[in-house]
This record gives C-alpha cells, sequence and structure tokens, in this order.
C-alpha cells in the first residue's frame, strides 16, 4: 500500500458517479496484481481514494450520496477546488466545458484526470497548454477503453513483440445515441462526434501507429441525428498515415442499429508481420493468434464482471476509470510518466480535428496543420 492516499475529487456526477463507486467498491489492477478476482471480491484503490465530489444538480449529488456517503459534496465547483484534502480532479463535464475546469483546477494547484475527448476545440487546447505551463500542474487523458482488460492484455503482447510490426490498425466505435440526446442535449449543439465518440478508436489508431502524417475522412449526418437536430455529422471514417507509412482505419456511427454479438461496439484489430489479435468492449474478449498460427479467445467476462461492470450489465466503467485514475495517481506519487498524458492528449485532438476539417473540406490533412496552431509545451 503506498503511505498516503491521494485524495480525488470528482467533478460532474453522472458518469462521476462511476468513479465514486469504483473507487469504493473496487480492486484496482495495481493491487490485484493482474490476477482474477473472485466473485463478490471487493477492495479499495491503492494510490487514491474518493474525497469530494460536484455536480450542479442535486438529483445526481444525492445518487452519489446514497452509494458513497462519506464525503464532502457541493454545487459550487470554487469549493471543491479550495479542499486542501483534493489533491486531484477528476472531470466529466461537458466535452465544451473541459478546457475551462482543467484551467480552474491547475489554476487552483490540482493535478487533473480529464476524460476523454479532453478538448473540442483549438482555443481549448491552447488554454489548457497555457495552465500547465504556467503551475506545472500535471494532467492524464482520461481514456477508458486503454484501461478496458482485452485492450490492456493486447498491448501487454504487442510490447512483447507477439504480433511484431503492426501494418494495419482498424479501429471502430458504434452505439446508437437515442439515449445520450435525450440525457445529455447539449451533444446536439457544442461538441462534435467526432470529438464525443471517435475519441476512442482514434487515440487506439495513435496508440498503436505512433505520429501520424496525413488524414483523410468522409462523414454523414444519420437519420438519427437529422430526427434530434444535431449540428455535427455522426457516421465517419477517417485513413490515416504514420510518418512511416503504416496505416490505419477509425469507424464511428452513433444513429445505427446495434447487431453487439457480431461487432462488439468497441474492436481494435492489429495486423502485425508476426500475428493479428482483436479487443473487444463490452464482451471483454481478446482474442489472438498463437505460435502455430491458431486463433485463441481469452474471455474475462464471467471472471472479471464483478471488477469491471460492477455485476451489472455490459457497458458500465467502474473498472476502467478506477484502473487509470489509480494510475494517475501512482505516477504522481512515484514521479513516473503516466499515459496518455497532455502530450498526447494534444495529439489524439490534432487528429480528431483534422479528420473533421478533412471530412469537411474534402482534402487530406496534414496533423502539422492543426498543432501549429497550438502553443509548443
Ligand atoms: N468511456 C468514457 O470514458 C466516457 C463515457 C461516457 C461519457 N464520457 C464523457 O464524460 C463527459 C460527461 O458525460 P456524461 O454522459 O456524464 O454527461 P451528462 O450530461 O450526463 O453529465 C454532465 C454533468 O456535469 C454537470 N456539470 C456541468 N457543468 C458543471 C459545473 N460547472 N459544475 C458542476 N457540475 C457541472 C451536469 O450537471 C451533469 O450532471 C463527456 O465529456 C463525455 O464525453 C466518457
Amino acid at each position: 500500500m503506498a503511505e498516503r492516499k491521494l485524495g480525488v475529487g470528482v467533478l460532474g456526477l453522472h458518469e462521476g458517479r462511476t468513479l465514486l463507486v469504483g473507487l469504493s467498491h473496487t480492486i484496482p489492477d495495481s493491487v490485484s496484481h493482474g490476477r482474477l478476482l473472485g466473485p463478490g471480491e471487493v477492495g479499495r484503490a491503492q494510490f487514491c481514494r474518493p474525497v469530494a465530489g460536484c455536480d450542479l444538480r442535486q438529483e445526481k449529488i444525492d445518487a452519489c450520496r446514497a452509494v458513497c456517503p462519506d464525503i464532502f459534496y457541493t454545487k459550487d465547483y470554487a469549493d471543491m477546488l479550495a479542499r486542501p484534502d483534493v489533491d486531484v480532479v477528476v472531470i466529466y463535464t461537458p466535452d465544451s466545458v473541459h478546457a475551462e475546469h482543467i484551467e480552474q483546477a491547475m489554476r487552483a494547484g490540482k493535478h487533473v484526470v480529464c476524460t476523454k475527448p479532453l478538448i473540442n476545440s483549438v482555443e481549448g487546447a491552447a488554454r489548457i497548454v497555457a495552465a500547465h505551463k504556467e503551475t506545472g500542474m500535471q494532467l492524464m487523458v482520461g481514456q477508458s477503453t486503454r484501461f478496458f482488460e482485452p485492450f490492456r492484455r493486447q498491448r501487454a503482447a504487442f510490447e512483447q513483440g507477439d504480433v511484431g510490426q503492426v501494418e494495419f490498425v482498424d479501429a471502430h466505435y458504434t452505439h446508437r445515441m437515442d439515449w445520450y440526446y435525450e440525457k445529455s442535449p447539449w451533444v446536439k449543439e457544442t461538441t462534435d462526434w467526432i470529438f464525443l465518440g471517435l475519441s476512442h478508436p482514434i487515440d487506439l489508431v495513435r496508440w498503436y501507429l505512433g505520429e501520424i502524417a496525413s488524414v483523410s475522412a468522409v462523414s454523414y449526418r444519420s437519420a438519427l441525428a437529422q430526427e434530434h437536430g444535431a449540428k455535427s455529422h455522426d457516421v465517419y471514417s477517417a485513413q490515416f498515415t504514420a510518418k512511416d507509412g503504416r496505416i490505419g482505419r477509425a469507424f464511428g456511427h452513433y444513429g445505427l442499429h446495434e447487431l453487439p454479438s457480431a461487432r462488439n461496439c468497441i474492436e481494435l484489430m492489429l495486423y502485425g508481420d508476426k500475428g493479428t489479435s482483436q479487443a473487444q468492449y463490452h464482451d471483454m474478449r481478446y482474442r489472438h493468434t498463437g505460435p502455430a498460427g491458431e486463433e485463441m479467445t481469452e474471455d474475462c467476462l464471467y471472471a472479471m464482471r464483478g471488477y469491471y461492470f460492477d455485476n451489472e450489465v455490459h457497458g458500465m466503467h467502474y473498472g476502467e476509470f478506477s484502473n487509470y485514475t489509480d494510475a494517475f495517481c501512482r505516477s504522481l506519487i512515484e514521479g513516473s510518466r503516466c499515459s496518455p498524458d497532455m502530450k498526447e492528449g494534444i495529439d489524439v485532438f490534432c487528429l480528431m480535428e483534422s479528420a473533421r476539417l478533412s471530412a469537411r473540406e474534402g482534402r487530406p490533412v496534414n496533423p502539422a496543420e492543426i498543432r501549429a496552431l497550438i502553443p509548443d509545451f
């Protein structure tokens, strides 16, 4: 156990409730050391503990108090930022206000985890870079997919060379979002599905291909998006060419009718010169080629659903949110690098914005064009 656990304050208690429940009831991987958890086994995070929650809406606070009663709650962000027991702020507010909330936290002397998408505008990117440079506060992107079991296993196998050199990356995140338009109407006006949805597959493509030299995308507005009056397109297909010539593809569709057993909502295929692998969310399967080319499946759903889904339906994020928050606090305590950090977050933003621009203007975009608009740090 760490000598001191860092205090976590959570801003935005809809998705943020998931983190409070996760930190209160589940064992992050740093504690379980990768072993499979037994049914009903519960524990605590190793490097952090929840101390505060904030939301403008009383009903969100009440729902959190019911599951995590012993922490401080407020409707006023400034009250939470003023507390000395809050070391790290974890942000789950609407996309378009992330930059403002990150800046406020850093200027109050807090380190920050911000959910995906880190930011959704060039102005937002410049704002958080300035706050980081002026305060020295650290930031991690809460990119849940990287911290879901099959994606962690796939990455570990990749790092030990099992798939060899990745030659093609194919990632998608698809989901029918009628419920989201109703729950969170801000989606229609203040963000774009390239940020809200494709932040998952585009981060994955960049994670494996490294620096990207060219992005070429097409997009469309589905019947569902039109019906709900969304300003943004919600069907995107984007191609990426890495600096060294390797290629990848990211696909997103947020108005489709789902066939979840045929295609999970998030999937990542790695095609390497030594093997192929696939990670899935939310069926929790990791498939890969074995040494003799045989197809192997590691299915963690029944062993790990207590941790990742708190025994609820597929599609919650208790385990992933706990994993990344604990990993960030560990990196702060140990002085090591966290990932995805601010630089990766800004790089992914440049790719998403390049894809949006490419689809709108009908031309390939070099992400350096967008990066040049954001100050260095
Ligand atoms: N897999 C993932 O990592 C994942 C999943 C879902 C959502 N998200 C992200 O989480 C963010 C929030 O999504 P959501 O579905 O919870 O949205 P939501 O609209 O349901 O909730 C946002 C909450 O923030 C609160 N809020 C807004 N401004 C505030 C302020 N100034 N002070 C205090 N509270 C404030 C609102 O009252 C609301 O309860 C989005 O950026 C979304 O992209 C990430």
